[in-house]
Protein backbone atom coordinates (compact mmCIF):
# COMPACT_ATOMS: atom_id res chain seq x y z
CA UNK A 1 0.00 0.00 0.00
CA UNK A 2 2.83 2.39 1.22
CA UNK A 3 3.97 1.27 -2.65
CA UNK A 4 1.01 2.41 -4.75
CA UNK A 5 1.38 5.93 -5.45
CA UNK A 6 -0.65 7.92 -7.65
CA UNK A 7 1.29 8.66 -10.84
CA UNK A 8 1.50 12.87 -10.95
CA UNK A 9 0.92 12.96 -15.21
CA UNK A 10 -2.72 10.95 -13.68
CA UNK A 11 -3.29 13.62 -11.31
CA UNK A 12 -2.33 16.63 -13.06
CA UNK A 13 -4.24 15.32 -16.16
CA UNK A 14 -7.88 14.84 -13.78
CA UNK A 15 -7.41 18.33 -12.95
CA UNK A 16 -6.86 19.68 -16.23
CA UNK A 17 -10.01 17.72 -17.76
CA UNK A 18 -12.46 20.71 -17.98
CA UNK A 19 -15.11 18.31 -19.69
CA UNK A 20 -14.80 15.70 -16.99
CA UNK A 21 -18.36 15.51 -14.34
CA UNK A 22 -15.65 15.97 -11.49
CA UNK A 23 -13.92 18.86 -12.19
CA UNK A 24 -14.07 22.12 -10.43
CA UNK A 25 -14.38 25.95 -12.25
CA UNK A 26 -11.00 27.76 -12.19
CA UNK A 27 -12.61 31.31 -11.18
CA UNK A 28 -9.82 31.85 -7.86
CA UNK A 29 -6.40 34.67 -8.52
CA UNK A 30 -3.79 35.44 -6.09
CA UNK A 31 -5.61 38.75 -4.26
CA UNK A 32 -9.12 35.84 -4.07
CA UNK A 33 -6.24 32.87 -2.35
CA UNK A 34 -4.63 35.79 0.19
CA UNK A 35 -7.75 36.88 1.01
CA UNK A 36 -8.73 33.15 1.61
CA UNK A 37 -5.69 32.66 3.81
CA UNK A 38 -6.68 35.57 6.05
CA UNK A 39 -10.21 34.69 6.00
CA UNK A 40 -9.30 31.57 7.51
CA UNK A 41 -6.26 32.71 9.80
CA UNK A 42 -7.29 35.16 11.58
CA UNK A 43 -10.39 33.93 14.14
CA UNK A 44 -11.06 32.43 17.01
CA UNK A 45 -7.56 31.96 18.08
CA UNK A 46 -6.94 35.28 18.36
CA UNK A 47 -10.21 36.54 19.21
CA UNK A 48 -11.06 33.95 21.88
CA UNK A 49 -8.24 31.99 22.68
CA UNK A 50 -5.71 34.87 23.74
CA UNK A 51 -7.62 35.39 26.78
CA UNK A 52 -7.75 31.88 28.11
CA UNK A 53 -3.90 31.53 27.25
CA UNK A 54 -2.76 34.16 28.64
CA UNK A 55 -4.36 33.97 32.41
CA UNK A 56 -3.47 30.30 32.43
CA UNK A 57 -0.51 29.52 30.28
CA UNK A 58 1.44 32.94 29.28
CA UNK A 59 1.36 36.01 30.96
CA UNK A 60 2.51 38.78 29.14
CA UNK A 61 4.56 36.36 27.49
CA UNK A 62 1.72 35.28 25.29
CA UNK A 63 3.59 37.23 22.16
CA UNK A 64 6.46 34.96 22.98
CA UNK A 65 3.75 31.96 22.05
CA UNK A 66 2.89 33.86 19.49
CA UNK A 67 6.41 34.26 17.92
CA UNK A 68 7.08 30.26 18.57
CA UNK A 69 3.94 29.02 16.74
CA UNK A 70 4.49 31.85 13.78
CA UNK A 71 7.86 29.74 13.34
CA UNK A 72 6.57 26.22 13.47
CA UNK A 73 4.03 27.50 10.59
CA UNK A 74 6.46 29.66 8.53
CA UNK A 75 8.66 26.49 7.52
CA UNK A 76 4.88 24.63 7.54
CA UNK A 77 3.66 27.33 4.88
CA UNK A 78 7.76 27.44 3.04
CA UNK A 79 6.61 23.50 2.09
CA UNK A 80 3.12 23.75 1.12
CA UNK A 81 4.01 26.16 -1.10
CA UNK A 82 5.75 24.18 -2.83
CA UNK A 83 4.31 21.31 -3.14
CA UNK A 84 0.95 23.15 -3.41
CA UNK A 85 2.72 25.04 -6.61
CA UNK A 86 3.90 21.79 -8.28
CA UNK A 87 0.82 19.88 -7.64
CA UNK A 88 -2.27 22.26 -7.85
CA UNK A 89 -5.24 19.53 -7.68
CA UNK A 90 -7.97 19.66 -4.93
CA UNK A 91 -7.08 17.90 -1.68
CA UNK A 92 -3.91 19.63 -0.41
CA UNK A 93 -2.03 17.41 1.81
CA UNK A 94 -3.87 14.41 0.79
CA UNK A 95 -3.17 14.52 -2.49
CA UNK A 96 0.32 15.36 -2.32
CA UNK A 97 1.37 12.21 0.29
CA UNK A 98 -0.72 9.98 -2.16
CA UNK A 99 2.05 11.19 -5.07
CA UNK A 100 4.97 11.14 -3.18
CA UNK A 101 4.11 9.02 -0.07
CA UNK A 102 1.38 6.18 -1.24
CA UNK A 103 -1.54 4.97 -0.43
CA UNK A 104 -2.47 4.37 3.18
CA UNK A 105 0.08 7.60 4.09
CA UNK A 106 -2.53 9.59 1.99
CA UNK A 107 -5.49 8.06 3.71
CA UNK A 108 -4.29 9.00 6.69
CA UNK A 109 -3.70 12.13 6.03
CA UNK A 110 -7.20 12.44 4.55
CA UNK A 111 -8.41 11.25 7.22
CA UNK A 112 -6.70 13.41 9.59
CA UNK A 113 -7.45 16.76 7.63
CA UNK A 114 -11.15 16.38 8.92
CA UNK A 115 -9.68 17.07 12.23
CA UNK A 116 -8.00 19.98 11.32
CA UNK A 117 -10.98 21.23 9.10
CA UNK A 118 -14.22 20.13 10.13
CA UNK A 119 -13.59 19.76 14.03
CA UNK A 120 -12.08 23.37 13.55
CA UNK A 121 -15.27 24.65 11.86
CA UNK A 122 -16.81 23.35 14.87
CA UNK A 123 -14.43 25.08 17.47
CA UNK A 124 -14.91 28.29 15.27
CA UNK A 125 -18.48 28.22 15.52
CA UNK A 126 -18.48 27.79 19.16
CA UNK A 127 -16.08 30.70 19.47
CA UNK A 128 -18.38 32.51 17.34
CA UNK A 129 -21.04 32.19 19.76
CA UNK A 130 -19.71 33.52 22.41
CA UNK A 131 -19.26 36.61 20.66
CA UNK A 132 -22.63 37.07 19.16
CA UNK A 133 -24.26 35.91 22.50
CA UNK A 134 -22.45 39.08 24.03
CA UNK A 135 -23.33 41.58 21.42
CA UNK A 136 -27.02 40.27 21.42
CA UNK A 137 -27.32 40.92 24.99
CA UNK A 138 -25.66 44.78 24.81
CA UNK A 139 -27.37 45.49 21.59
CA UNK A 140 -30.65 43.78 22.39
CA UNK A 141 -30.81 43.33 25.90
CA UNK A 142 -31.48 39.85 25.51
CA UNK A 143 -29.54 37.51 27.34
CA UNK A 144 -29.85 33.91 25.34
CA UNK A 145 -30.57 31.01 28.03
CA UNK A 146 -27.47 29.15 29.13
CA UNK A 147 -29.24 26.29 28.45
CA UNK A 148 -29.14 26.99 24.63
CA UNK A 149 -25.79 28.37 24.66
CA UNK A 150 -23.63 25.52 26.13
CA UNK A 151 -23.18 21.82 25.81
CA UNK A 152 -24.17 19.03 28.35
CA UNK A 153 -20.49 19.01 29.60
CA UNK A 154 -19.78 22.68 29.82
CA UNK A 155 -19.14 23.99 33.40
CA UNK A 156 -18.76 27.90 34.68
CA UNK A 157 -15.73 29.82 36.11
CA UNK A 158 -15.32 27.83 39.16
CA UNK A 159 -16.69 24.44 37.77
CA UNK A 160 -20.01 24.67 38.42
CA UNK A 161 -22.59 22.88 36.73
CA UNK A 162 -24.68 25.01 33.55
CA UNK A 163 -26.97 22.31 32.81
CA UNK A 164 -26.46 22.86 29.06
CA UNK A 165 -28.23 21.70 26.37
CA UNK A 166 -26.54 22.96 22.97
CA UNK A 167 -25.04 25.08 21.42
CA UNK A 168 -27.48 27.02 19.05
CA UNK A 169 -25.98 29.62 17.88
CA UNK A 170 -23.45 27.59 16.44
CA UNK A 171 -25.05 24.90 15.41
CA UNK A 172 -27.35 27.78 13.00
CA UNK A 173 -24.11 29.30 12.05
CA UNK A 174 -22.69 26.19 10.15
CA UNK A 175 -25.92 25.50 8.70
CA UNK A 176 -25.92 29.17 7.40
CA UNK A 177 -22.40 28.68 5.97
CA UNK A 178 -23.19 25.12 4.56
CA UNK A 179 -26.39 27.27 2.59
CA UNK A 180 -23.39 29.46 1.17
CA UNK A 181 -21.09 26.69 0.34
CA UNK A 182 -23.85 24.71 -1.25
CA UNK A 183 -24.64 27.85 -4.12
CA UNK A 184 -20.80 28.24 -5.63
CA UNK A 185 -17.23 29.21 -4.77
CA UNK A 186 -17.41 31.97 -7.11
CA UNK A 187 -19.91 33.83 -4.53
CA UNK A 188 -18.45 32.59 -1.35
CA UNK A 189 -15.18 33.93 -2.52
CA UNK A 190 -16.80 37.04 -2.97
CA UNK A 191 -18.39 37.17 0.48
CA UNK A 192 -15.02 36.32 1.93
CA UNK A 193 -13.04 39.44 0.17
CA UNK A 194 -15.99 41.32 1.66
CA UNK A 195 -15.54 39.89 5.32
CA UNK A 196 -12.38 39.63 5.33
CA UNK A 197 -11.47 43.23 4.53
CA UNK A 198 -13.36 44.14 7.58
CA UNK A 199 -11.58 41.61 9.44
CA UNK A 200 -8.26 43.01 8.60
CA UNK A 201 -9.49 46.71 9.56
CA UNK A 202 -11.15 45.60 13.30
CA UNK A 203 -7.64 44.70 14.14
CA UNK A 204 -5.62 47.46 13.06
CA UNK A 205 -8.76 49.10 14.54
CA UNK A 206 -8.14 47.54 18.13
CA UNK A 207 -4.02 48.58 17.31
CA UNK A 208 -4.19 51.83 16.59
CA UNK A 209 -6.83 52.49 19.91
CA UNK A 210 -4.84 50.14 22.11
CA UNK A 211 -1.34 50.78 21.58
CA UNK A 212 -1.91 54.69 23.33
CA UNK A 213 -2.83 52.55 26.33
CA UNK A 214 -0.37 50.35 26.92
CA UNK A 215 1.19 50.28 30.43
CA UNK A 216 3.75 49.06 30.74
CA UNK A 217 3.97 47.71 33.95
CA UNK A 218 1.20 45.33 33.21
CA UNK A 219 4.35 43.31 31.63
CA UNK A 220 5.97 42.52 34.93
CA UNK A 221 6.77 39.75 35.01
CA UNK A 222 6.81 38.59 31.82
CA UNK A 223 6.90 34.98 32.28
CA UNK A 224 4.69 33.97 35.42
CA UNK A 225 4.04 30.59 34.51
CA UNK A 226 7.42 29.99 33.87
CA UNK A 227 8.89 28.56 29.86
CA UNK A 228 7.18 25.90 30.33
CA UNK A 229 3.94 28.05 30.49
CA UNK A 230 5.16 29.87 27.15
CA UNK A 231 5.79 26.81 24.92
CA UNK A 232 2.69 25.17 26.15
CA UNK A 233 0.84 28.53 25.18
CA UNK A 234 2.72 27.98 21.58
CA UNK A 235 0.61 24.74 21.54
CA UNK A 236 -2.10 26.46 22.37
CA UNK A 237 -2.21 29.95 20.29
CA UNK A 238 -1.37 27.42 17.18
CA UNK A 239 -4.78 27.33 16.14
CA UNK A 240 -4.61 30.59 15.63
CA UNK A 241 -2.36 30.33 12.32
CA UNK A 242 -4.30 27.42 10.86
CA UNK A 243 -5.61 28.35 7.90
CA UNK A 244 -3.03 29.20 5.70
CA UNK A 245 -3.00 25.55 4.25
CA UNK A 246 -6.57 25.72 3.62
CA UNK A 247 -5.47 27.90 0.54
CA UNK A 248 -3.99 24.51 -1.36
CA UNK A 249 -7.23 22.96 -0.50
CA UNK A 250 -8.62 25.19 -3.36
CA UNK A 251 -5.43 24.81 -5.61
CA UNK A 252 -7.41 23.02 -8.48
CA UNK A 253 -9.73 25.87 -8.60
CA UNK A 254 -7.24 28.74 -9.04
CA UNK A 255 -6.39 30.42 -12.94
CA UNK A 256 -2.24 30.30 -12.12
CA UNK A 257 -1.48 28.20 -9.49
CA UNK A 258 2.34 28.24 -9.81
CA UNK A 259 2.37 31.90 -9.14
CA UNK A 260 -0.41 32.54 -7.25
CA UNK A 261 -0.15 29.58 -4.96
CA UNK A 262 2.66 31.10 -3.09
CA UNK A 263 1.60 34.53 -2.87
CA UNK A 264 -1.75 33.37 -1.05
CA UNK A 265 0.00 31.27 1.35
CA UNK A 266 2.91 33.11 2.21
CA UNK A 267 1.24 36.62 2.55
CA UNK A 268 -1.27 35.57 4.05
CA UNK A 269 0.72 33.83 6.60
CA UNK A 270 3.10 37.02 6.87
CA UNK A 271 0.10 39.24 6.95
CA UNK A 272 -1.63 37.33 10.17
CA UNK A 273 2.20 37.02 12.13
CA UNK A 274 2.56 40.72 12.42
CA UNK A 275 -0.59 41.16 13.30
CA UNK A 276 -0.94 38.68 15.77
CA UNK A 277 2.57 40.06 17.50
CA UNK A 278 1.39 43.52 17.88
CA UNK A 279 -2.00 42.33 19.10
CA UNK A 280 -0.80 39.93 21.70
CA UNK A 281 1.75 42.50 22.78
CA UNK A 282 -0.99 45.88 23.19
CA UNK A 283 -3.75 43.09 25.00
CA UNK A 284 -1.28 41.89 27.46
CA UNK A 285 -0.35 45.86 27.74
CA UNK A 286 -3.94 47.20 28.59
CA UNK A 287 -5.30 44.97 31.16
CA UNK A 288 -3.44 42.31 33.56
CA UNK A 289 -3.26 38.99 32.04
CA UNK A 290 -5.14 38.04 35.29
CA UNK A 291 -8.13 39.59 34.07
CA UNK A 292 -8.15 38.01 31.02
CA UNK A 293 -9.91 34.75 31.12
CA UNK A 294 -13.20 35.79 29.51
CA UNK A 295 -14.79 34.67 26.15
CA UNK A 296 -14.12 38.11 24.16
CA UNK A 297 -10.77 39.65 25.86
CA UNK A 298 -9.61 41.61 22.68
CA UNK A 299 -13.34 43.19 22.96
CA UNK A 300 -13.16 43.07 26.52
CA UNK A 301 -9.57 44.73 27.17
CA UNK A 302 -11.16 47.79 25.06
CA UNK A 303 -13.99 48.12 26.84
CA UNK A 304 -11.49 48.84 30.00
CA UNK A 305 -10.59 51.99 28.47
CA UNK A 306 -12.59 54.58 29.83
CA UNK A 307 -15.00 55.49 27.44
CA UNK A 308 -14.49 53.59 24.92
CA UNK A 309 -17.87 51.31 25.00
CA UNK A 310 -18.58 52.00 21.52
CA UNK A 311 -14.64 50.96 19.90
CA UNK A 312 -15.25 47.58 22.05
CA UNK A 313 -18.77 46.83 20.73
CA UNK A 314 -17.35 47.46 17.33
CA UNK A 315 -15.17 45.31 17.59
CA UNK A 316 -17.41 42.48 19.04
CA UNK A 317 -19.55 42.69 15.53
CA UNK A 318 -16.11 42.73 13.22
CA UNK A 319 -15.15 39.86 15.57
CA UNK A 320 -18.34 37.66 14.62
CA UNK A 321 -17.95 39.01 10.59
CA UNK A 322 -14.38 37.67 10.65
CA UNK A 323 -14.71 34.55 12.44
CA UNK A 324 -17.82 33.58 9.59
CA UNK A 325 -14.87 33.70 7.11
CA UNK A 326 -13.07 31.34 8.87
CA UNK A 327 -15.98 29.09 9.16
CA UNK A 328 -16.59 28.78 5.24
CA UNK A 329 -13.09 28.27 4.38
CA UNK A 330 -12.72 25.83 6.69
CA UNK A 331 -16.05 23.91 5.45
CA UNK A 332 -14.79 24.48 2.10
CA UNK A 333 -11.41 22.92 2.55
CA UNK A 334 -13.03 19.76 4.11
CA UNK A 335 -15.28 19.10 1.36
CA UNK A 336 -12.49 19.70 -1.23
CA UNK A 337 -10.41 16.97 0.73
CA UNK A 338 -13.11 14.47 1.11
CA UNK A 339 -13.90 15.40 -2.52
CA UNK A 340 -10.82 14.58 -3.99
CA UNK A 341 -10.72 11.45 -1.69
CA UNK A 342 -13.70 10.08 -2.91
CA UNK A 343 -12.64 10.84 -6.62
CA UNK A 344 -9.61 8.25 -6.27
CA UNK A 345 -12.34 5.49 -4.97
CA UNK A 346 -11.39 6.11 -1.44
CA UNK A 347 -14.69 6.87 -0.08
CA UNK A 348 -17.81 6.46 -1.62
CA UNK A 349 -18.92 8.61 -5.07
CA UNK A 350 -21.22 10.42 -2.89
CA UNK A 351 -18.65 12.84 -1.99
CA UNK A 352 -17.08 13.98 -5.64
CA UNK A 353 -20.67 13.92 -6.61
CA UNK A 354 -20.95 17.49 -8.81
CA UNK A 355 -24.06 19.75 -8.29
CA UNK A 356 -25.25 20.17 -12.19
CA UNK A 357 -25.98 23.66 -11.65
CA UNK A 358 -23.96 24.98 -8.71
CA UNK A 359 -21.08 22.33 -9.92
CA UNK A 360 -20.06 22.18 -6.20
CA UNK A 361 -19.95 18.71 -4.52
CA UNK A 362 -23.72 19.49 -3.17
CA UNK A 363 -24.27 16.23 -1.56
CA UNK A 364 -20.88 16.25 0.53
CA UNK A 365 -21.88 19.60 1.45
CA UNK A 366 -25.21 18.15 3.21
CA UNK A 367 -23.48 15.90 4.73
CA UNK A 368 -20.83 17.80 5.98
CA UNK A 369 -22.97 20.57 7.43
CA UNK A 370 -24.65 18.52 9.17
CA UNK A 371 -21.85 16.57 11.17
CA UNK A 372 -19.80 19.72 11.86
CA UNK A 373 -23.37 21.55 13.36
CA UNK A 374 -24.07 18.42 15.13
CA UNK A 375 -20.69 18.28 16.40
CA UNK A 376 -20.72 22.20 17.41
CA UNK A 377 -23.98 21.89 19.06
CA UNK A 378 -22.84 19.01 21.58
CA UNK A 379 -18.73 19.06 22.27
CA UNK A 380 -16.84 21.01 24.05
CA UNK A 381 -14.46 23.70 22.65
CA UNK A 382 -11.16 22.69 24.47
CA UNK A 383 -11.85 19.33 22.74
CA UNK A 384 -12.72 19.87 19.57
CA UNK A 385 -9.75 22.87 19.61
CA UNK A 386 -7.09 20.31 20.76
CA UNK A 387 -8.10 17.87 18.19
CA UNK A 388 -7.84 20.24 15.83
CA UNK A 389 -4.47 21.33 16.40
CA UNK A 390 -3.23 17.91 16.69
CA UNK A 391 -4.63 16.98 13.20
CA UNK A 392 -2.99 20.10 11.81
CA UNK A 393 0.59 19.42 13.00
CA UNK A 394 0.33 15.49 12.06
CA UNK A 395 -0.58 16.90 8.40
CA UNK A 396 2.35 19.73 8.63
CA UNK A 397 4.84 16.95 9.50
CA UNK A 398 3.55 14.60 6.55
CA UNK A 399 3.91 17.20 4.18
CA UNK A 400 7.40 18.65 5.32
CA UNK A 401 8.47 14.69 4.65
CA UNK A 402 7.08 14.59 1.30
CA UNK A 403 8.79 17.61 -0.54
CA UNK A 404 11.90 15.56 -0.97
CA UNK A 405 10.26 12.91 -1.91
CA UNK A 406 8.37 14.56 -4.32
CA UNK A 407 11.01 16.47 -6.04
CA UNK A 408 12.83 13.31 -6.38
CA UNK A 409 10.53 10.92 -7.67
CA UNK A 410 9.31 14.35 -10.19
CA UNK A 411 12.26 16.12 -11.25
CA UNK A 412 10.42 18.67 -14.28
CA UNK A 413 7.68 19.56 -12.55
CA UNK A 414 7.51 23.19 -12.09
CA UNK A 415 6.69 25.50 -9.22
CA UNK A 416 7.93 27.36 -6.39
CA UNK A 417 11.33 25.99 -4.50
CA UNK A 418 12.03 26.03 -0.69
CA UNK A 419 15.13 27.76 -0.09
CA UNK A 420 18.07 26.13 0.60
CA UNK A 421 17.42 22.77 -1.40
CA UNK A 422 15.04 19.70 -0.75
CA UNK A 423 15.81 18.69 2.65
CA UNK A 424 16.96 21.69 4.96
CA UNK A 425 13.53 23.27 5.06
CA UNK A 426 11.25 20.20 5.59
CA UNK A 427 13.44 18.98 7.76
CA UNK A 428 13.37 21.94 10.36
CA UNK A 429 9.52 22.26 9.45
CA UNK A 430 8.93 18.22 10.43
CA UNK A 431 11.49 18.71 13.48
CA UNK A 432 9.46 21.67 14.95
CA UNK A 433 5.84 20.56 13.81
CA UNK A 434 6.57 17.42 15.53
CA UNK A 435 8.10 19.22 18.81
CA UNK A 436 4.64 21.28 19.51
CA UNK A 437 2.85 17.87 18.83
CA UNK A 438 4.63 16.34 22.11
CA UNK A 439 3.80 19.66 24.03
CA UNK A 440 0.07 17.80 25.63
CA UNK A 441 2.86 15.39 27.06
CA UNK A 442 4.44 17.95 29.08
CA UNK A 443 1.62 19.81 30.17
CA UNK A 444 0.92 18.68 33.32
CA UNK A 445 -2.73 20.58 33.08
CA UNK A 446 -4.21 18.50 30.11
CA UNK A 447 -6.42 15.77 31.12
CA UNK A 448 -5.81 12.58 30.62
CA UNK A 449 -7.38 8.76 29.41
CA UNK A 450 -5.26 5.46 30.67
CA UNK A 451 -2.30 7.88 31.54
CA UNK A 452 -2.52 9.42 27.78
CA UNK A 453 -2.96 13.18 27.44
CA UNK A 454 -6.52 13.47 25.93
CA UNK A 455 -5.56 15.25 22.65
CA UNK A 456 -3.20 12.08 22.05
CA UNK A 457 -5.78 9.91 23.09
CA UNK A 458 -8.74 11.22 20.40
CA UNK A 459 -5.91 11.60 18.01
CA UNK A 460 -5.27 7.91 17.91
CA UNK A 461 -8.77 6.73 18.56
CA UNK A 462 -9.80 8.71 15.38
CA UNK A 463 -6.77 6.98 13.11
CA UNK A 464 -7.72 3.44 14.05
CA UNK A 465 -11.81 4.03 13.03
CA UNK A 466 -9.72 5.70 9.67
CA UNK A 467 -7.68 2.55 9.54
CA UNK A 468 -10.94 0.66 9.64
CA UNK A 469 -12.40 2.13 7.08
CA UNK A 470 -9.70 2.21 5.08
CA UNK A 471 -8.83 -1.54 5.11
CA UNK A 472 -12.66 -2.23 4.81
CA UNK A 473 -13.45 0.49 1.97
CA UNK A 474 -11.11 1.96 0.56
CA UNK A 475 -8.18 -0.11 -0.14
CA UNK A 476 -10.15 -2.94 -2.78
CA UNK A 477 -12.25 0.32 -3.73
CA UNK A 478 -8.96 2.54 -4.99
CA UNK A 479 -8.59 3.61 -8.79
CA UNK A 480 -5.10 3.48 -8.17
CA UNK A 481 -5.04 0.24 -6.92
CA UNK A 482 -8.01 -1.03 -9.35
CA UNK A 483 -5.80 0.22 -12.58
CA UNK A 484 -3.00 -1.30 -10.96
CA UNK A 485 -4.47 -4.54 -11.08
CA UNK A 486 -5.85 -4.13 -14.98
CA UNK A 487 -2.70 -3.89 -16.01
CA UNK A 488 -1.01 -6.53 -14.16
CA UNK A 489 -3.54 -8.48 -16.26
CA UNK A 490 -2.85 -7.00 -19.88
CA UNK A 491 -0.35 -9.62 -21.93
CA UNK A 492 2.95 -7.81 -22.37
CA UNK A 493 2.81 -6.30 -25.92
N1 LIG B 1 -6.77 30.21 12.64
C1 LIG B 1 -8.16 30.05 12.72
C2 LIG B 1 -8.72 30.67 13.94
O1 LIG B 1 -7.98 31.18 14.76
C3 LIG B 1 -8.54 28.63 12.65
O2 LIG B 1 -9.91 30.69 14.11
Amino acid sequence: MLQRVKPLERILAEGADDTSPHSLKKTLGAASLTAMGIGAIIGTGIFVLTGVASAKYTGPSLTVSFIIAGIVSAFAALCYSEVASRIPIAGSAYTFAYASLGELIAWIIGWDLVLEYALGAATVSIGWSGYFSTVVSHVFGFAIPTEFLHNHWDTGPSGEPLHGILNLPAFCIILLIGALLYRGTKESAMVNNVIVTIKVCIVVFFIAIGVGHVNTGNWVPYFPFGWGGTLFGAFFVFFAYIGFDAVSTAAEETKNPQRDLPIGILGSLALCTVLYIIVAAILTGIVSYTRLNVPQPVAYAIDQIPGLGWASLVIALGAIAGLTTVLLVMMFGQIRVFFAMSRDGLLPPVFSQIHPKFRTPGLSTILFTIFIALVAAFTPISIVGSLTNMGTLAAFVLVSISLPILRKRYPDTRGFSVPFGPYLIPSISAILASLLLLAPFVDAGVGRVMGIPLPWFGFVVWLVFGLLIYFGYSRSHSTVGINEAKDALQPPA
